[in-house]
């Protein structure tokens, strides 16, 4: 595996690789990584000939009180990581070869940017926008993947991607999950013991949430029974059912439907969604 900490040797690597006509797929992550991270590269093995994973853990998507000191620095490990399952190129940038003299640009996120996960964190996107569109430029990827678990992040990148005409096509992959159902996140590693017997909880109530809908509970006394039975052990910031397409309300055409919600148990917030599809509203 190569192993890139500057732009320059990067882009050299990847030109030449451009030149035998190889098509190049990137994975961008902030380290920590675990089986989620392993279903992303296979993905991006199967879209192209190359992959490229990023480790960077993006200073402009956390605000003061957030967690970017606390989040889980595992380099070592992410190598061996990414070795074991034969990624191309690894790319560990430092702060000022992404920000160079700590410049960095605003990205219009749009109404997309300033809902659910939006309101608690109103610099959070534009800190992703930044710092993808730093990354795209860089690596110019055929092809870039992202996890739907963070949904409304892979809505703001593709609405980014097509607004600035960057020719990245952008792949997701479905959550992965933990036997018990907990999404994989590298912020589970915040759970305490006892939490994380808790945690599955979150999912089991969305995934009800959804057989209430489908059973034609309607939608408000849906998302009332779920804020009671999740208020019972989660701190509820938000549990909406939206437009899965563009997270707008829904209406009687809407036939892609999200449940997307962000608790907090202890220190630690967990976000999570279920799409399903729904012949009627
Ligand atoms: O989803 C993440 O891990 C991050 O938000 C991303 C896309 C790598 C940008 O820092």
């Amino acid at each position: 595996m190569h192993i890139f900490l500057q732009i320059g040797p990067l882009e050299e690597y990847l030109n030449s690789c451009r030149e035998d006509d190889r098509t190049i797929a990137l994975v961008p992550t902030m380290g920590g990584l675990h089986e989620g991270h392993l279903k992303l590269v296979e993905k991006a093995k199967a879209c192209s000939d190359l992959v490229v994973v990023s480790i960077f853990v993006n200073p402009t998507q956390f605000a003061e009180n957030e967690d970017f000191k606390a989040y889980p620095k595992t380099l070592s490990e992410d190598k061996k990581f990414l070795e074991a399952v034969k990624v191309d190129a690894m790319f560990t940038p430092s702060d000022n070869q992404i920000y160079p003299d700590g410049s960095s640009q605003d990205y219009d996120v749009g109404e997309m940017g300033k809902i659910l996960c939006g309101i608690s964190r109103p610099i959070h996107f534009n800190g992703v926008a930044q710092v993808v569109a730093r990354l795209f430029d860089i690596v110019k990827p055929d092809y870039a993947v992202f996890g739907e678990k963070d949904y409304q992040q892979l809505l703001i990148i593709k609405s980014l991607v097509e607004r600035q005409g960057i020719k990245t096509t952008i792949v997701s992959i479905p959550t992965v999950r933990e036997l018990d159902g907990l999404a994989m996140s590298t912020r589970n590693n915040y759970l305490s013991s006892e939490d994380r017997t808790y945690a599955p909880l979150f999912y089991q109530q969305l995934d009800a949430t959804k057989s209430a809908i489908q059973s034609g509970v309607d939608i408000s006394t849906a998302i009332e029974q779920a804020i009671d039975a999740l208020s019972a052990i989660f701190d509820v910031e938000y549990i909406e059912v939206l437009n899965a397409n563009n997270l707008t309300q829904i209406t009687t055409s809407s036939s892609e439907i999200i449940i997307i919600s962000a608790v907090r148990l202890g220190e630690t917030r967990l976000i999570d969604n279920i799409v399903f599809r729904r012949s009627y509203v």
